[in-house]
């Protein structure tokens, strides 16, 4: 493994890897510590926008493991405006082992690794949120197992979190639905790859309108904001748009009774998940969040090829 920019480079294989190493790194972080495999080891986290998990999930998961983390705000490297990607890219892989990203464009992530000597991760694009997916996928396994067939069901905005959700679901042999309004449809080109995946996989897609109809049967409910970071100044269109996207006690109800409720987090209380259910029984958001930490040793321990 080079790189981590997006789930779909990966093989099934490859992904529940990572997931069973992350497994492992989380029974050995509580068992009284993980190794220091990652002595002498930096990792250069660049920020183009806000995060609270992202940050601090890297910065403990180098440290945890005995390495350090540099920490580089939206004003401070200007990427692609003070100083040209490929030189950015450059620059860093003689100072630090690893980049991690969180950009605007896709593209940029892209190009960083493209250039870099070093390995690079995208810690969120526009496209995609695969670190994200990650901690996901290890929490859905918690819950269910290594079950295929699980009902997948995202509700809301067809964003990089649905993105990301969708491919790994496919490529571990979930059935993935969105329920999403028209004009907010995840990219046609990660549907259409994703088809691809689940006719090899047996995972079933479905791309629905109606919230109701997508949760029957479903495993896990997740949703996310309805305005993503960049899309500001579409908010009030969007809030007209999505209420019907709530996720709600009701909407919980019309779903499998052990179903699980997620977020990538931030949230939106009240918007796109009301309080009851952020809170409630069905929840696991919090175990989603803390898990970012060991999935992403996982992913840093293999990119550095020490585990
Ligand atoms: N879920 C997530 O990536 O959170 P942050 O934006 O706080 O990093
Ligand atoms: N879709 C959200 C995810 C935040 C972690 C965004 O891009 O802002």
């Amino acid at each position: 493994m080079r790189h981590f920019l997006d789930i779909s480079d990966h093989s099934s294989e490859e992904l529940q890897d990572l997931l069973d190493l992350a497994v492992r790194l989380k029974q050995e972080y509580f068992a009284g510590g993980n190794p220091p495999l990652f002595k002498g080891k930096v990792l250069a986290m660049i920020f183009q926008k806000p995060s609270l998990r992202t940050r601090v999930s890297f910065d403990m998961a180098m440290r945890h493991m005995g390495g350090d983390a540099l920490y580089l705000s939206p004003n401070e490297i200007g990427l692609g405006k003070r100083e040209a990607i490929s030189d950015v890219a450059r620059v860093l892989s003689g100072y630090v082992q690893a980049i991690m990203a969180r950009v605007f464009a896709h593209e940029h992530v892209l190009e960083l690794a493209r250039w870099s000597s070093v390995p690079v991760i995208n810690g969120l694009s526009d496209y995609s949120h695969p670190c994200q997916a990650m901690a996901d996928a290890l929490t859905i396994q918690e819950r269910f197992g290594k079950t295929k067939g699980l009902n997948v069901v995202f509700v809301g905005d067809g964003n990089n979190v649905a993105v990301s959700l969708m491919q790994i679901s496919v490529k571990l042999g979930w059935n993935f639905t969105i329920a999403n309004p028209e004009g907010y449809d995840m990219p046609a080109a990660a549907i259409e790859q994703a088809r691809q995946v689940a006719a090899q996989t047996g995972s079933k897609l479905a791309f629905l309108r109606d919230p109701h109809e997508a949760v029957r049967g479903a495993h896990v409910i997740y949703t996310d904001t309805w305005v993503s970071m960049g899309q500001e100044d579409e908010t009030a269109k969007r809030e007209a748009v999505f209420p019907p996207y709530q996720v709600n006690a009701q909407l919980v109800s019309e779903a499998d009774k052990d179903v699980i409720v997620m977020h990538c987090l931030p949230a939106h209380r009240n918007q796109e998940l009301t309080d009851e259910v952020a809170d409630g029984p069905h929840s696991v958001i919090f175990q989603q969040a803390h898990n970012r930490l060991h999935a992403q040793k996982a992913i840093l321990a293999r990119l550095f090829g020490v585990a």
